[in-house]
């Protein structure tokens, strides 16, 4: 399976912080918010990743995260001219993508919960064995803000709707969407919506209407933040520090779970510490060269 992170937009809510930089270069504590939906592809076994932002942000990203090796991944990169809409990110990745199957993540968007690593396991499986696509219900008290996605009695998604001004039900459509081979084709029959962009909703209603779209809905105390407004900023970066601080690990530190999934060795491990100096972050992949963290349960 192939992975985008896409993380163009224009970023004018949160003016002047973007003013010169890429919303998903800012830190989310101690990190780059990039790392976060980074990590959660990585977690669910992908390697092979394409990174998609504005013309004058990519390189950026470039210069932040590089070919992907130090991750044990490989990464391209590729210019959205126009934040058109999230499913032109499978238009512009169709090369990329070829006949594989894709998952694409918003790169403002936090994921962190018990359980998660099996959960995406099993969203590639669906995708690569059973053709299906999955996306993720989300329970918000204030679903009008995103698409939203009604649910019969067993657990089967009957509508879903972008930004509804009545809401049928209270999940919102978090921005993680796993697709099966030949998502590009289908994307590129997406129409332009009303406010003008080719709507990741539309994608997901053409699934829907041939069954072939799974909801799996994420329970009480998992943690999805999407990053878009100052507030979740600053409740993303709280929220990773009580973790973090708590109980003495790393969300999303990119080259740990490169080293957990034998995607690189001790040695490359170091070396990557060392790139990130005497900051907590290269500390913590010392920690984890020496053996000292112990991993029992869910490390997602
Ligand atoms: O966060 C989940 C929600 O994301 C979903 O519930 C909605 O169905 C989905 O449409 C999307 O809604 P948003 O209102 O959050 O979309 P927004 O336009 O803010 O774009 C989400 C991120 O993607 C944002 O960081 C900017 C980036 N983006 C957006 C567009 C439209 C791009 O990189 N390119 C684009 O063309």
């Amino acid at each position: 399976m192939k992975g985008i992170v896409l993380a163009g937009g224009s970023g004018t809510r949160l003016y002047p912080l973007t003013m010169v930089t890429s919303k998903q270069l800012l830190p989310v504590y101690d990190k780059p918010m990039i790392y976060y939906p980074l990590s959660t592809l990585m977690l669910a076994g992908i390697k092979d990743i394409m990174i998609i932002s504005t013309p004058q942000d990519i390189e950026r990203f470039r210069d932040l995260l590089e070919d992907g090796s130090r991750f044990g991944i490989s990464l391209t990169y590729k210019v959205q001219e126009e934040p058109n809409g999230l499913a032109e990110a499978f238009i512009l990745g169709e090369e990329f993508i070829g006949q594989d199957s894709c998952a694409m993540i918003l790169g403002d968007n936090i994921f962190y919960g018990g359980g998660f690593t099996s959960i995406l396991r099993d969203a590639v499986k669906n995708a690569e064995e059973k053709d299906c696509a999955t996306v993720f219900g989300y329970y918000v008290p204030d679903p009008e803000r995103f698409g939203v996605v009604t649910i019969d009695d067993e657990g089967r998604a009957v509508k879903i709707v972008e930004k509804p001004k009545e809401p049928e039900s209270n999940y919102a459509v978090t921005g993680l969407y796993f697709y099966p081979s030949g998502v590009a084709a289908k994307a590129k029959t997406v129409e332009y919506s009303e406010r003008g962009e080719l709507e990741i909703t539309s994608l997901n209603q053409m699934y829907l209407d041939e069954k072939k779209l799974l909801v799996r809905i994420f329970g009480r105390g998992f943690a999805w933040i999407d990053t878009g407004t100052m507030d979740s900023l600053i409740d993303a970066s709280d929220f990773v520090r009580i973790i973090e601080k708590r109980q003495g690990i790393m969300i999303a530190s990119l080259e740990e779970i490169a080293y957990i999934n034998g995607w690189i060795d001790k040695d490359r491990l170091l070396k990557a510490a060392e790139s990130y100096g005497k900051s907590p972050y290269g500390e913590h992949l010392r920690t984890v060269a020496q053996g000292r963290i112990r991993y029992e349960g869910n490390q997602s």
